[in-house]
């Protein structure tokens, strides 16, 4: 299994650390406590308000800035061009950083001029402060326009992926696009420790139900996931999910699992696409 996704050259760690709802301290100990075990990849945004937190470890931590991969995003209501711009400078100041390594509109909005939008995150990669630019939580036919019709050099999708969950049209669209698919809430908020066939599985091979769901998705080509684990002992076990070694059985298994359990859907969510779960 390839440890990197490398999208356009992104070159991104398969699994990262999630640190949303982390904050202040806590957030900096767990970042500091993940970079000393080998995380090298740390997803934060400007919505999580624990940028700093996550600059402070980054600044305390003894791993030199460009071994680390960090992806930070911009809120939907600051996609207007100085309010971008001004989101990104605000990230790198709190991130104590000249550049991201990914930077991602976190949500798509209704209320936007959406070429502008783009032309906006281009010019924040080509400036170099976001060595590479991506999205998140655009259904497909918004991925297609921004990738198609404006011609954006995306690197990355962030949306929300387990067993629980498909993917499998917009999987698809990325790979044949050389975009990576970064999945969040991988272990549907934990439930995924709830359910019998990945107890059945994590059984069969001596491991835990959220390594059988980790490595799931870190085996599909393409795809990294960014758990969220505060404890040093759960940030251990889902680092050690890449040492699991799923076969056939399991994954028919888990192919039968309802795939239609989004965890996370606010408000403003857009209409996700009937048919890609
Ligand atoms: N782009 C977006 O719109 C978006 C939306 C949601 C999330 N995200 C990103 O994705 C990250 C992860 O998603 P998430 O936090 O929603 O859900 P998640 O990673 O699926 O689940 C996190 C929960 O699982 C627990 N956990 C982690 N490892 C465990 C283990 N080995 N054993 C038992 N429990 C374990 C955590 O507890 P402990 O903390 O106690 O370890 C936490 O309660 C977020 O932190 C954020 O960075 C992005």
């Amino acid at each position: 299994m390839q440890r990197i996704v490398n999208a356009q050259g992104l070159n991104m760690p398969k699994l990262g650390l999630g640190t949303w709802p982390m904050l202040g301290e806590e957030c900096t100990r767990a970042v500091e406590q993940a970079l000393i075990s080998g995380y090298r990849h740390i997803d934060t945004a400007a919505a999580y308000n624990n940028e700093d937190a996550v600059g402070q470890a980054l600044a305390n931590s003894p791993t030199p800035r460009d071994q680390i991969h960090v992806t930070t995003k911009v809120w939907w209501d600051q996609l207007q061009p100085d309010a971008m711009r001004h989101s990104m400078d605000r990230s790198l100041k709190a991130l104590r950083s000249d550049y991201v390594d990914l930077f991602m509109i976190h949500w798509p909005t209704t209320d936007w001029d959406l070429p502008q939008t783009i032309k906006t995150l281009v010019s924040l990669k080509e400036q170099g402060l976001a060595r590479h630019i991506g999205v998140a939580n655009f259904p497909l036919p918004l991925l297609r326009k921004v990738v198609e019709e404006l011609g954006a050099p995306l690197s990355a999708i962030q949306v929300e992926y387990h067993v629980l969950l498909g993917q499998h049209a917009l999987l698809d669209y990325a790979r044949r696009h050389d975009i990576a698919l970064t999945a969040y809430s991988p272990l549907a908020r934990n439930k995924v420790s709830e359910i019998a066939a990945l107890q059945q599985i994590a059984a069969k091979h001596g491991v835990l139900p959220t390594q059988v769901a980790l490595k799931w998705l870190l085996d599909q080509a393409n795809v990294a996931a960014i758990p969220k684990a505060s404890s040093k002992a759960n940030q251990l076990a889902n680092l050690a999910s890449l040492q699991v070694n799923l076969d056939d059985e399991d994954r028919a298994l888990i192919a039968g699992l309802s795939k239609r359990e989004r965890q996370v859907n606010p408000d403003f969510a857009p209409v996700w696409d009937p048919f890609d779960q």
